[in-house]
């Protein structure tokens, strides 16, 4: 067996054998396939794409490149993982809602990708707080509060680090079997009873229609299934930001406004129900005794509590929680007017989310520095009626960046138009089960 002859199969659409993937996925982990080759070979994925045996093939062989986690926590545990979004701050929320119903929450997380946003880039805004976590005080923390969040831990799918890595300059994120085995085997290797999969739709996320979306979900819950995982999808509205705030600190602060009852309506739509259909996965009663429990942790403030302990016990100031000036604050920030009167019927969320990241709140190189005050704070979204003048969003940064030219950038994404030109709002578009 050759790379030279797996990529020329690959580039015919002809099907690859489970020895030929894992080849392939051993070779590039342990660095005896070049990087040059796996790329040719990424790239011809994107193509030819791949059925679905040889993905959940690719994505078994992904999740056992290293550790496969046991967690034996003595009960349920369910993880969920969003397929990236703007403004997608709803770990943050959902996490200390669904623990606080007596579920864990055993939560491994990523960092920023492109203009969507991480995260641990968000709890890192929370000063003093450890996002790298040794698996042994992830444990425990999980056991003590319900929930953690950390940064994978150093041996948890090589694989998908490398080629992740890879796909991230080789213009190959976006394909479905690649984002299905990038995901699953991370969700796989971490060990949690149930997956939660959020898969995002829309201008701001790596699937840009229903149908797309709808695939991959089915996609990733199948293969969860296929290795005795409960799963479920629900994919989710991201034409627009979702809430009101971008940006790292930012996000914080809203989510823990969330968890005080003062939510955007789409914000506190999609984390109910994600939260809903984890307690549901985890076999805490039907889909309407699951909704009430997660709006009653909202509304007891029993969430905000587990919240507030997950922070401490992370090394973080949960003083944060009452007072938001102890967070990073922002040396610079600029006003956006709406340019004419009308309706907002649309928001280009990529493009906000690429605005957030020059502000400083994403990477715009693998190993720039994040501005934790850095993003934006919505105003208006889509549906409001404005007037010329009136204030759209703040612009916020501590760096040197042109603030007035991506204030200039930034007020080109609002589209005016007529009340009938509004789209209908839906957050929740469709639930997918596989069991
Ligand atoms: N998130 C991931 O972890 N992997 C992808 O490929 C896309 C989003």
């Amino acid at each position: 067996m050759t790379m030279y002859e797996i990529i020329t199969q690959k580039k015919r659409n002809a099907e690859l054998s489970t020895d030929e993937i894992n080849w392939v996925v051993a070779g590039y982990t342990a660095g005896s396939i070049p990087d040059h080759q796996m790329s040719a070979f990424l790239m011809a994925v994107c193509f030819s794409s791949l059925s679905d045996r040889e993905t959940a093939d690719l994505t078994m062989a992904m999740a056992h490149s290293g550790e496969m986690i046991h967690l034996d926590l003595g009960g349920y545990s369910v993880d969920k993982h969003s397929t990236g979004g703007v403004g997608d701050k709803t770990t943050l929320i959902v996490s200390p809602i669904v623990a606080s119903c007596g579920v864990y929450v055993p939560k491994m997380s990523g960092r920023g990708l492109g203009h969507t946003g991480g995260t641990i880039d968000k709890l890192e805004s929370i000063p003093g707080l450890n996002t790298s976590l040794s698996f042994e005080k992830f444990i425990e923390n999980v056991r003590s509060a319900g929930l953690a969040v950390s940064c994978q831990t150093g041996d948890l799918v090589p694989a998908d680090k490398k080629i992740y890595a890879l796909r991230n300059v080789t213009a190959t994120v976006d394909s479905i079997p690649l984002i299905c085995s990038s995901i699953m085997s991370k969700k796989i290797a971490s060990g949690a009873d149930g997956i939660v999969l959020d898969v995002k739709v829309g201008d701001g996320a790596f699937m840009k229609d229903i149908a797309d979306a709808e695939k991959l979900a089915r996609l990733m819950v199948n293969v969860g299934e296929s290795v005795g995982r409960k799963c479920s999808a629900v994919i989710t509205d991201m034409s627009k930001p979702l809430g009101r705030a971008v940006g790292n600190s930012l996000e914080v602060i809203e989510a823990i406004e969330a968890l005080k009852g003062n939510s955007a309506k789409d914000l506190y739509e999609v984390s109910v129900k994600l939260a809903a259909e984890m307690l549901y996965t985890a076999g805490k009663g039907s889909a309407e005794y699951c909704r009430g429990l997660a709006e009653n942790a909202v509304s007891s403030g029993a969430a905000l509590e587990r919240l507030r302990k997950m922070i401490e016990l992370q090394g973080g100031n949960a003083g944060v929680i009452d007072d938001y000036s102890l967070f990073p604050q922002a040396k610079r920030k600029k006003e956006v007017f709406a340019a004419e009167d009308g309706h907002i019927c649309g928001i280009s969320c990529e493009k906000a989310g690429l605005v957030s990241m020059k502000l400083g709140a994403g990477r715009i190189s693998k190993d720039a520095a994040i501005d934790p005050s850095a993003g934006i704070v919505f105003d208006k979204t889509v549906g409001d009626r404005v007037k010329k003048g009136d204030r759209l969003a703040v612009l916020y940064t501590s760096s040197e960046c042109d603030i007035d030219g991506i204030a200039d950038e930034f007020a080109d994404i609002f589209h005016y138009g007529e009340k009938s030109d509004v789209p209908e709002e839906k957050n929740v578009i469709k639930i997918i089960k596989g069991y």
